[in-house]
């Protein structure tokens, strides 16, 4: 979220110089030291480690190469290396297809790679099935044309896939909060055989700007092919050098990344934790093969996040490898219950639809703080790190959530009958604890009280139910449309939804939320001011009395739609004190009156006489949650105004303003 100073009239003017300095007056300091860039010449060799886990003829080539450099000679791979070395002395070779190769690069300098014939010309690896279907609405990387390219000498052009991911990157010393990313490097490419003039200041070649810390060119080659990558000089405020990973393959990129889809969705966050699920998966049905397979997988992927005040990933969003050395949160395949990492995943069903997901459980977060995550995919999917297609890894665009300000939501999911409920619910964190995953004491029982209320009641009605002529012959039915599983149904779900309240921060002022409890102390032993709790409250606003009657004498106080929690056994057992409520959709209300039979007797508030302090409204948009229904997820829009950045522009403006007062 780049910072840029507000336009200001000539008269303003200024103020721009010390527009900077004034981000200081509310924003937190960003700390000087930062550890990541001492690593940096240590990395260089970092990309070795993962050798192992490849092709055996790799270490083969990288004691080539240190050969080569120590001045050693040896007799393998010379006729090959002399055609490098006549050629451009300056160009490092590319080590192998499908191979991160590791540099770190100054500011100003430019490094000339060549992919040299050899390389072009190796067999290509054969690719096996990988997930068990494609990723939808994925703009996915197209595999290699391998049966159309030829081997040795053919002289052929074959297409050669080109990518780059930042690792690390200059750190703001500046003054003040950091205000921009640092800049970034570029790819440059030729567009003919044998052509070394390339970089900043070459010709014939294809350019792309480093975009997140990742750039992807593929081009047609033949003979030996240039690359080189080139670093801008350093803006103001920015110190030290990149490191990066620049791959090539024949067989497809190394490095991807989604800029425009994130494939990740927030569920809900509570004070310390966020929920968030993958899309389907897959459409299929639940008995199909590729379902089962796709439930079968323990963790294809994994996330990483950071707080949006930790500027360690600010120009590095695009990149795989630029995560890996810098995420504050890195979920881990070996750590699938996050007992370290904090991050919880595994494959779920819950949501609309029932398809395969994976969902994670981000803990041990901060209270009212902004985060953001990517959906990351380790290598092409089964495996990983040099020598494999795709090993370099995928990236999806950035998703953004802000945690709760109050303890009294707690996110809650897993339960046993309502078991599509999967968000905040309103707590007593000194009654349960749930401030951590490993609490799990507290949660379970927070968990036990909501699942035993609904299971109680769903009996009562499965009692009525039964004396309802539900299995005979259509003519004797209720509804020649609706069954009664329909009923059973849309009751499950309006009854899930009305006993386990939407919990929302207090402090949260949009029109669609309920006030809830009042009256009562907060968690913190505090209340609200006797002026507000006094204040006339209108919850029904064409109740058929004349104004002065009760119905329009109420306040906050004494109204119960304001001073009482929508079932009791959230004042009586849990005690969350004040909180505001996501209101059950009233579409969950209508369902159930039309799906069951009469002689049940439900009902809906009438607008105006109920309705409004009861349920909510979808918005017509589509695009926030006004209300609550079992399956929601935050979309990409709603998501991001969930978030609110740090570098506000309105938060800048009305600190030019202040200081424009004070002057
Ligand atoms: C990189 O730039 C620095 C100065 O910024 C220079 O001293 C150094 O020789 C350059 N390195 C290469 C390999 O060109
Ligand atoms: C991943 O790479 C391995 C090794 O190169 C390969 O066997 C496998 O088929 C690849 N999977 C996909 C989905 O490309
Ligand atoms: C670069 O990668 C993106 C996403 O992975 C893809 O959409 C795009 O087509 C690629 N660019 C080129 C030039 O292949
Ligand atoms: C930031 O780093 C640059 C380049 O190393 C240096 O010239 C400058 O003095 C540093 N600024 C601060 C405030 O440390
Ligand atoms: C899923 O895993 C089970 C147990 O490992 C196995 O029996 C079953 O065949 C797998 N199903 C699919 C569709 O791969
Ligand atoms: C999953 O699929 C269902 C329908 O099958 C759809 O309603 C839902 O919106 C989809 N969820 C996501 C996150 O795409
Ligand atoms: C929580 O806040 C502390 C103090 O500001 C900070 O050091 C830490 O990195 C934050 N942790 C997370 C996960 O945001
Ligand atoms: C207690 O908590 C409420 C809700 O979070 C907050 O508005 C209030 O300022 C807090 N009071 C004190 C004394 O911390
Ligand atoms: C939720 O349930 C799944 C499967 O039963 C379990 O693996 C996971 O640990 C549970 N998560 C929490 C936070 O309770
Ligand atoms: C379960 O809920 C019912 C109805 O609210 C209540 O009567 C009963 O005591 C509860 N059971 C337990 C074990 O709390
Ligand atoms: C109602 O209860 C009976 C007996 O416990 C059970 O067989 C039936 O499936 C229940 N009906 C519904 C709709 O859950
Ligand atoms: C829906 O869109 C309209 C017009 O863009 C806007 O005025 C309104 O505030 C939006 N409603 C919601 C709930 O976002």
């Amino acid at each position: 979220m780049p910072f840029t100073c507000p336009k200001l009239t000539p008269l303003q003017s200024r103020f721009v110089a010390s527009c900077a300095a004034l981000v200081l007056l509310g924003l937190v300091y960003w700390s000087l030291s930062n550890p990541h860039f001492a690593y940096a010449a240590e990395l260089s060799y970092d990309g070795f480690e993962g050798v192992g886990k490849g092709e055996d003829h790799n270490w083969h080539r990288i004691e080539q190469q240190r050969l080569d450099e120590d001045g050693v000679d040896d007799d393998d791979d010379r006729v090959e290396r002399s055609q490098i070395f006549t050629r451009a002395t300056a160009a490092t070779a590319i080590s192998d297809n499908n191979y991160p190769n590791n540099l770190n690069i100054q500011p100003g300098n430019t490094t000339v790679w060549v992919y040299s014939n050899a390389l072009l010309t190796s067999p290509s690896t054969q690719l096996g099935p990988g997930l068990p279907s494609k990723l939808n609405k994925d703009h996915d990387v197209e595999y290699g044309h391998n049966e159309l390219r030829r081997r040795q000498d053919s002289g052929e052009p074959i297409t050669i896939y080109v990518s780059i991911n930042t690792c690390l990157q200059p750190v703001w010393n500046g003054t003040g909060v950091q205000d921009a990313e640092p800049p970034q490097l570029s790819l440059y490419v030729s567009s003919n055989a044998g052509n070394s003039e390339v970089g900043p200041t070459g010709q014939n070649q294809v350019v792309q700007l480093l975009s997140g810390g990742f750039a992807n060119i593929s081009v047609q080659a033949s003979g030996d092919w240039y690359i080189a990558v080139s670093a801008p000089t350093l803006t103001t405020g920015f110190a030290g050098e990149w490191n990066y990973e620049l791959a090539v393959s024949h067989d497809a990129y190394y490095h991807s990344a989604d800029e425009t889809y994130p494939k990740l969705f927030l569920v809900d966050t509570d004070h310390t934790s966020a929920l968030l699920v993958t899309d389907n998966l897959t459409e299929q049905g639940s008995g199909s093969t590729v379902f089962q397979q796709w439930m079968n997988l323990s963790t294809p992927f994994i996330m990483f996040a950071a707080n949006v005040e930790n500027t360690a990933m600010l120009g590095m969003q695009n990149s795989y490898c630029g995560w890996t050395k810098n995420a504050q949160l890195t979920a881990s395949q070996d750590d699938p219950g996050g007992d370290q990492s904090g991050i919880e995943m595994g494959m779920i069903t819950r949501g609309l639809g029932n398809k395969p997901k994976e969902q994670f459980y981000v803990t041990n977060l901060n209270g009212s703080s902004s985060y953001e995550g990517v959906l990351a995919m380790p290598g092409n999917s089964t495996k990983s790190g040099a020598g494999v297609v795709g090993g370099g890894g995928k990236v999806w665009s950035p998703v953004h959530w802000r945690t709760k300000a109050d303890a009294n939501c707690a996110l809650m999911f897993n339960l046993t009958f309502c078991d599509e409920v999967a968000y905040a619910v309103p707590n007593n964190p000194s009654k349960f604890n749930t401030t951590s995953a490993a609490n799990d004491a507290g949660i379970d029982a927070l968990r036990f009280i909501y699942d035993n209320y609904t299971t109680v009641n769903y009996q009562f009605f499965n009692y009525s139910l039964q004396q309802i002529a539900c299995h005979t012959t259509s003519d004797a039915r209720y509804s020649t449309v609706k069954t009664c599983t329909d009923c059973a149904a849309a009751y499950k779900e309006w009854l899930c939804a009305v006993s386990i309240p939407r919990c929302v921060d207090f402090s949260d002022s949009s029109s669609y939320l309920q006030a809830r409890n009042m009256g009562q102390t907060f968690v913190n032993g505090s209340m609200l001011s006797s002026d507000l709790l006094n204040a006339p409250y209108t919850p029904m606003s064409r109740a058929p009395t004349l104004e002065g009657t009760p119905a329009y004498s109420q306040t906050y106080l004494s109204s119960i739609a304001t001073n009482s929690s929508r079932n009791s056994i959230i004042d009586t057992l849990i005690e969350p004190g004040p909180y505001k409520e996501l209101l059950p959709c009233e579409d969950l209300c209508y369902s159930l009156v039309q799906s069951c039979p009469a002689a049940l007797g439900f009902g809906c508030p009438h607008p105006g006489r109920g309705l409004e302090a009861g349920y909510g409204k979808r918005d017509p948009n589509g695009t926030s949650l006004t209300c609550s229904y079992l399956g929601a997820v935050y979309d990409f829009n709603a998501g991001s105004t969930v978030f609110a950045p740090v570098f506000e522009a309105a938060t800048i403006a009305a600190l030019v303003a202040l200081v424009l007062g004070l002057a």
